[in-house]
């Protein structure tokens, strides 16, 4: 029974076949789709409608629609082809079954999603999709940057509509507009039963049929993409130029099949293709004798793909609700047609993160650190030291979510927060590449790693080269402090660096300070001062009360922290003191660790604060600091600890203070500076 039906559906869907290819050549080109650009986007001193976009003429303004690009050795992985074509990386990755951070053969065919909608000039009148462009090289013209660049997906006449730059203006870093060609479906599109239209670059060797084959598994099919085009089987379609291919399901590397299979060789291409640059179709007698032939052959073609098609979607049908249950099944609810992946990079922080970073090759990572060799290797750390061209730098390999770090270092310059250059990704790995600074970690210089501290009371041990002086402690404070304001006061959106500790404070070669780690920052709204979080992480010992009680989030927490660095720099301590070390060797016993933020109210408070402060000062410092201002300095981080957030002062304050400190350190004692000043030399 069903086989006759499906016999009898079968012939009759040939039947109606023959009847619409026998009368398309003499209808007009079906209206309202498409019309074709037909290589005038070579010409760009002439711009016909054709070239500036789709017309707006669908059923909806806006819609889901798809790019297709090609990797090349630069755009060769789902986050710099979202980048390229502001499109979404986890949605590349997620059509094409890749993760976000595949690198792709070059000239691998990718699905892009985006969405489409009508803008533009002359009242919104085409279908388009915004990306921008920078230019970064000598010699790049709206020509090169829609071909070449941009693989066809625009063309010079609409990138010159859209930008005001004169072509023979655009030089490096000019930023311009790229509308990328796409568009929804018409209403007819729709009645036919396709949803989404997908731009897809012809290349040497395909014809309408391979496209259509190619895919088919979304429901693509001959018809539709003549229609779609205001083409006629006759005419002849031009390679780096955009097709519009109707499908009636989302298109995924599961469902097409774009591996390049020359067309039979008994069948000629009905559509041929010409890598020729001139416009226009065939000579007038020679299109008479194609379609005659044509028919034919399209006939025959034509009905063996519907018989194989409707075979095809009937399977589908049927297998269609099992993936996706499974797919249900396993991740909760989700469906993805992969895993997510690990993490991933939103395509706004790293379209953005593109234009002011370098995108390293992982082959210059290698060079730079000799193989990430032992002997660059900081301290048995993720980090590398490595040399790029001469530049100092270091190389930080990060697993995880790099967004927040990417996405917080690449708006902000301040000289005392650590630059971040550049980035690699490879093999599912994010390497970061830092400015480097050479001395090091404060903690490093305050706690030396590797080395058992003996020193006697006011007693300044010879091998003191490494020590840091008073002035240079006020330095250092003064600078994060100065890094913080900027961070919250002079960054929109405001930021909050959550993780502020010695260890997060690098010095360069002239001991100035570096605030490094972004890892956990994050912005705050201007209106709203306060976040909750419930999942509370940093360092203990620097974390503010009210944070680690209720999860609360304000900027009085890096004033919090930098009140715990301050405390390190006059005590040289660290921010938790274990009371009984080496008496029972049980370090994490909580009763018997006193947080140095919390001891320093002892210290200055009661009687005899002079002599409790002196005792609680670093012991390297012996008697050279100038005691009213480490008196003043404890009082001020002091403030910062306190265990009221209102009571701390704001970073601007802290500043302010930090600043008169300085210059008053400055004053004191100059001979002391210069008796000094050879020693940095020696270390590192
Ligand atoms: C839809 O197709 C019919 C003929 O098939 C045509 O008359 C009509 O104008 C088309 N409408 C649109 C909006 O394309
Ligand atoms: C496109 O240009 C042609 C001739 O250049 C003109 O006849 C036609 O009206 C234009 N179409 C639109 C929609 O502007
Ligand atoms: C999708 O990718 C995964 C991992 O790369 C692979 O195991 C799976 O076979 C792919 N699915 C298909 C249908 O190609
Ligand atoms: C399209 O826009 C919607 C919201 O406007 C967004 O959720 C979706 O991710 C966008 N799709 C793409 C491909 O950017
Ligand atoms: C796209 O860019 C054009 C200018 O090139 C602008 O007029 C239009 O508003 C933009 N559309 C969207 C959706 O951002
Ligand atoms: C257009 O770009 C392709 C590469 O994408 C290149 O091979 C071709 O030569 C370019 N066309 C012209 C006319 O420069």
């Amino acid at each position: 029974m069903a086989f006759v039906l499906r016999l009898w559906l079968h012939l009759l869907l040939l039947l109606l076949l023959l009847v619409v290819i026998v009368f398309v050549p003499h209808l007009p080109p079906c209206e309202a789709q498409q019309s074709y650009v037909n290589n005038l986007q070579l010409n760009c001193d002439q711009n016909p409608n054709t070239t500036l976009g789709f017309v707006c003429n669908g059923a909806s303004t806006s819609c889901t629609s798809y790019l297709t690009f090609r990797s090349t050795p630069l755009y060769n992985n789902p986050v710099n082809i979202a980048y390229l074509l502001n499109a979404d990386a986890s949605q590349i990755a997620a059509a094409n079954n890749i993760s976000d951070i595949d690198t792709l053969p070059t000239d691998t065919l990718l699905i892009v999603p985006v969405n489409c909608s009508c803008s533009g000039p002359n009242n919104n009148r085409y279908y388009q999709h915004n990306a921008s462009y920078t230019l970064n090289r000598q010699g790049e013209t709206y020509f090169t940057v829609s071909n070449d660049t941009y693989q066809a997906l625009t063309t010079c006449q609409s990138m010159e509509a859209q930008n005001s730059y004169n072509l023979r203006r655009l030089v490096p870093g000019l930023r311009l507009n790229v509308p990328l060609r796409c568009a929804c479906s018409t209403p007819n599109q729709t009645a036919a039963g396709y949803r989404y239209l997908l731009t897809y670059l012809v290349r040497q060797g395909n014809n309408v049929d391979y496209i259509a084959g190619a895919f088919s598994g979304a429901g693509a099919d001959v018809q539709g993409i003549l229609d779609a085009n205001e083409l006629t089987p006759d005419q002849i379609i031009y390679f780096f130029t955009p097709l519009l291919v109707p499908l009636t399901t989302p298109p995924t590397r599961l469902n097409i099949n774009t591996r390049p299979s020359p067309p039979p060789p008994a069948s000629p291409p009905l559509i041929p293709t010409t890598p020729s640059a001139q416009t226009g179709g065939g000579s007038d007698s020679r299109k008479w004798v194609f379609i005659g032939v044509g028919i034919a052959v399209l006939v025959l073609f034509v009905s063996g793909f519907a018989i194989w098609f409707f075979f095809l979607r009937r399977r589908r049908r049927h297998k269609a609700p099992f993936p996706p249950k499974q797919l249900a099944d396993e991740s909760g609810g989700v469906t993805t047609a992969r895993p997510l992946p690990n993490w991933s990079v939103s395509s706004e922080s790293i379209r953005g993160a593109l234009e002011t970073l370098t995108l390293y090759k992982f082959e210059e990572l290698e060079k730079a650190t000799e193989s990430f060799s032992e002997s660059n290797r900081i301290n048995g750390s993720s980090v590398y030291r490595g040399s790029f061209k001469g530049d100092n730098a270091v190389v930080k390999i990060m697993k995880g979510d790099v967004t927040r770090e990417i996405g917080v270092l690449r708006q902000i310059n301040h000289s005392h927060i650590l630059r971040l250059s550049g980035f690699c990704l490879h093999q599912g790995i994010t390497y970061l590449v830092y400015e480097h600074a050479e001395k090091g970690s404060l903690t490093d210089w305050l706690r030396p790693p590797n080395s058992i501290i003996m020193v006697q009371h006011n007693k300044r041990n010879l091998n003191d080269e490494q020590r840091l002086d008073w002035k240079q402690r006020v330095q250092i404070a003064y600078d994060v402090a100065d890094a913080l304001n900027y961070l919250h006061n002079f960054t929109n959106p405001p930021y909050i660096h959550k993780n502020l500790k010695s260890s997060n404070i690098l010095l360069d070669a002239n001991m100035r300070a570096k605030v490094a780690n972004f890892g956990l920052a994050r912005t705050l709204d201007t209106d709203d001062q306060s976040i909750m979080t419930r999942h509370v992480v940093g360092t203990y010992g620097y974390m503010a009360p009210e944070y680690i009680e209720n999860g609360l989030i304000t900027p009085k927490l890096d004033v919090f922290a930098l009140g715990v660095v301050i405390l390190e720099l006059l005590s040289g301590k660290e921010p938790i003191i274990n009371n009984n070390v080496g008496k029972n060797g049980n370090e994490d016993d909580e009763s018997d660790q006193t947080l140095l933020s919390g001891s320093i109210k002892e210290v200055m408070s009661g009687e005899n604060v002079r002599e409790k402060l002196q005792e609680f000062m670093d012991p390297w410092l012996g008697e050279e600091y100038p005691a009213e201002l480490a008196y003043s300095m404890a009082q001020l981080a002091r403030s910062c600890v306190a265990h009221n957030l209102d009571a701390r002062p704001a970073v601007s304050e802290l500043f302010m203070a930090l600043s008169k400190l300085l210059s008053a350190s400055l004053d004191w004692d100059p001979s002391y500076q210069l008796q000094h000043s050879t020693s940095f030399n020696l270390s590192d």
